[in-house]
């Protein structure tokens, strides 16, 4: 499985994030999983060339441009250089800043031009009586999936982060049931833009209030791949709790 650890700003200290860094890594070589920190920007450049194996290093963000005259960005090739291997796209954090489908889609290209793959955020904002939501899943993977080529579709890593259950405790995410549905639906949507063979390939997390407590039977029934984990993933006994549970 893939677990993300989203640190967002919580971790505004050099020493921290050494800190979890060091406590990922532990629990990774001894974890059949794939651990994914995603750190600040500035705080990737305290691991240059980390990236390793199961335990690797993702961005929060990146440039929608390759580079050039673009005061505050951060262009992916930098990100690359430093041995970044994902990059999270499309957070309803950034959405709600105004980010839209179409700077996330050319932020994907960009990522992928770099060789960094993709962990694309697709969620509601509320799961309304009539599933309007189901269509907002789909034209959020709409709006990426249409520029991406046949091989990068199939590379994109989704996640699902309905913004209801998103900085919660576990009794107020998804359970294991409707998360299972939602990424049926999600399946059923990438089959129409992949083969129905990659569709079921393409990898597919979860995220929102994701702790110790929920973890595991997520996992069991909850039909998907890995989890983005923000909250419970920036206190170093928290995070082994939940790769513990996963093991
Ligand atoms: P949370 O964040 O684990 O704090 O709910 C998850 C997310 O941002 O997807």
């Amino acid at each position: 499985m893939l677990i993300i650890a989203n640190w967002k700003a919580y971790v505004d200290q050099a020493r921290r994030a050494k800190e979890l860094a060091a406590n990922a890594k532990r629990l990774a070589s001894r974890s059949r999983h794939t651990l994914i920190l995603a750190p600040s920007s500035p705080h990737l450049g305290l691991f240059p060339k980390a990236g390793k194996r199961n335990f690797q290093f993702a961005a929060q963000d990146v440039s929608e441009k390759s580079g050039g005259a673009s005061t505050g960005e951060v262009p992916a090739s930098l990100l690359r250089e430093l041995g970044v291997g994902y990059v999270i796209l499309g957070h309803s954090e950034r959405r709600a800043l105004g980010e839209t489908d179409a700077e996330i889609a050319a932020k994907t290209k960009q990522a992928f031009a770099a060789g960094l793959t993709p962990i694309l955020c697709i969620g509601e904002r509320e799961r309304d009586e009539d599933a309007r939501y189901v269509q907002v899943l789909r034209n959020e993977l709409a709006a990426v999936l249409d520029v991406l080529s046949p091989k990068e579709r199939a590379k994109v890593v989704i996640s699902y982060e309905p913004i209801w259950a998103i900085g919660k405790s576990a009794r107020d995410a998804i359970t294991p049931a409707d998360l299972k549905e939602m990424v049926l639906y999600i399946r059923k949507i990438l089959a129409q833009h992949v083969s129905k063979v990659t569709a079921n390939k393409i990898r597919i997390v979860y995220g929102g209030s994701v702790e110790p407590d929920n973890i595991r039977e997520l996992a069991k029934e909850g039909g998907v791949d890995g989890f983005l984990i923000g909250h419970a993933s920036v206190d170093p006994k928290t995070f082994s709790a939940l790769v513990k549970e996963l093991s």
